[in-house]
């Protein structure tokens, strides 16, 4: 076997980034990967000349200067804006709640007259202190912007009433008294012009860089442990120990993709279905991420269903209540007194829900702690 300095487990943003990094220190390093293809879940593939966002929507922001510089030297940014649109039966409402939405639901038009029915619609849980999450939504936003637009969507990301869902999941939901449809409060945000997966490639482009993908960590475990000084491993810390303190919980999601002959199937990128009976939360048309570049007669667009996470299921999303967040604390202390030379990172390695900039300012951290101690 070559000498390599790192073993990196997952070609995603995480793993890259160290990659990278270490590879720009003169170490050599090999990446394996399971799925068939680089750059995990930020993954994008171009089909009828539309950049499509295999594992979700996927937009980039920050407010940190530093990562944004970063992450700009691999691709050139668009000046995408998300402002995804609810459709609630058939009636569209813009996200965030802001006046545009304030407006639609009740014709208001001043931010004083929001800011009243809101406080008249709070009044419902006056003095009283929400036991779950329907409650604690009504008490910050009252009853009819969490009937249209929060329960169902809610309900259906999480498998559960919301009747029967904790309180602490909606601590805050923000509402904005202008007409100002931009999700973000960030100061910068995009998405790269051809596509995500040209970050990773050239991340990994490195000759002191090998890739391999398709490849399981957990096939020859011990082979990798026994052979490489040492590894970077960003798959489930839970699967990593074999479960044996117990399972994370994660959320898991079922895309469905389809190529429709029409230019512009619903005028949006990102449309949220916050009711429940339709089965998906989201529609995503992935040419509007580009302002429509592609093929004229064609777009393509998939819809996201939820879905319990199961062992072999891909977790998305880590679920981070008290409960998993010390269940992590004690992988994490056994990842530290067993397993000196892996550093864990990443979503599921860290078990935290980042977005992609904090992905890559821990990525960063890493690389300082690692190599400038
Ligand atoms: P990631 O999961 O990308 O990579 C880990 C890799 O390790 C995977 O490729 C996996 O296959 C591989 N792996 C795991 N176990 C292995 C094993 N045993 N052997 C070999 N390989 C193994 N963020 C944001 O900023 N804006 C957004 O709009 C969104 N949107 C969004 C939508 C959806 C649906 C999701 C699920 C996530 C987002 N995100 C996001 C978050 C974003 O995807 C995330 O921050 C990064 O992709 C995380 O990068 P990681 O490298 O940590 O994990």
């Amino acid at each position: 076997m070559e000498k390599y300095d790192y073993l990196v487990v997952g070609s995603g943003l995480f793993g890259a980034t160290f990659a990278y990094e270490a590879a720009k220190r003169g170490k050599r390093v090999k990446v394996i990967e399971k799925r068939d293809h680089i750059a995990g879940n930020i993954y994008t593939k171009e089909v009828d000349g539309i950049q499509v966002h295999q594992y979700g929507a996927h937009i980039f922001h920050t407010s940190n200067k530093e990562i944004w510089d970063y992450v700009n030297q691999f691709a050139t940014f668009n000046r995408y804006t998300n402002s995804p649109v609810a459709n609630y039966k058939g009636t569209m409402y813009n996200l965030p709640f802001n006046m545009n939405t304030f407006n639609k639901m009740w014709g208001v038009r001043t931010p004083q007259e929001a800011m009243d029915k809101i406080n008249e619609q709070r009044q419902e849980m006056a003095g009283k202190t929400p036991q779950n999450l329907e409650e604690q939504a009504i008490s910050l936003i009252g009853r009819d912007i969490y009937e249209k637009l929060v329960k169902g969507y809610t309900e259906k990301q999480w498998g559960q009433k919301a009747t029967e869902l904790p309180a602490f999941i909606i601590r805050r939901l923000p509402v904005r008294l202008t007409y100002d449809n931009n999700y973000f409060n960030d100061d910068l945000q995009g998405i790269p012009v051809g596509g995500y997966t040209q970050i990773v490639e050239k991340m990994l482009a490195s000759d002191l860089i090998d890739v391999e993908t398709g490849v399981d960590f957990f096939a020859k475990r011990e082979e990798y442990l026994a052979n490489y000084p040492k590894v970077v491993f960003t798959g489930m810390i839970d699967e990593f120990f074999d479960y044996q303190l117990g399972e994370l919980q994660y959320r898991s999601l079922r895309f469905e993709t389809e190529e429709l002959d029409v230019d512009n199937y619903q005028g949006n990128a990102v449309i949220n279905y916050t009711d429940a009976e339709t089965p998906y939360t989201r529609v995503i048309e992935h040419k509007h991420f580009e302002f429509g570049k592609g093929d004229k007669d064609k777009t393509i667009v998939t819809r996201e269903y939820p879905a319990d996470w199961h062992r072999g299921d891909e977790p998305y999303y880590p679920v981070n209540n008290q409960q998993n967040n010390d269940l992590y604390k004690q992988y994490a202390k056994l990842a530290q007194e067993k397993e000196a030379n892996v550093i864990f990172g990443g979503r599921l390695g860290q078990y935290r829900y980042y977005d992609m900039d904090q992905v890559l300012h821990a990525a960063l951290v890493c690389v300082e702690k690692e190599f400038n101690k």
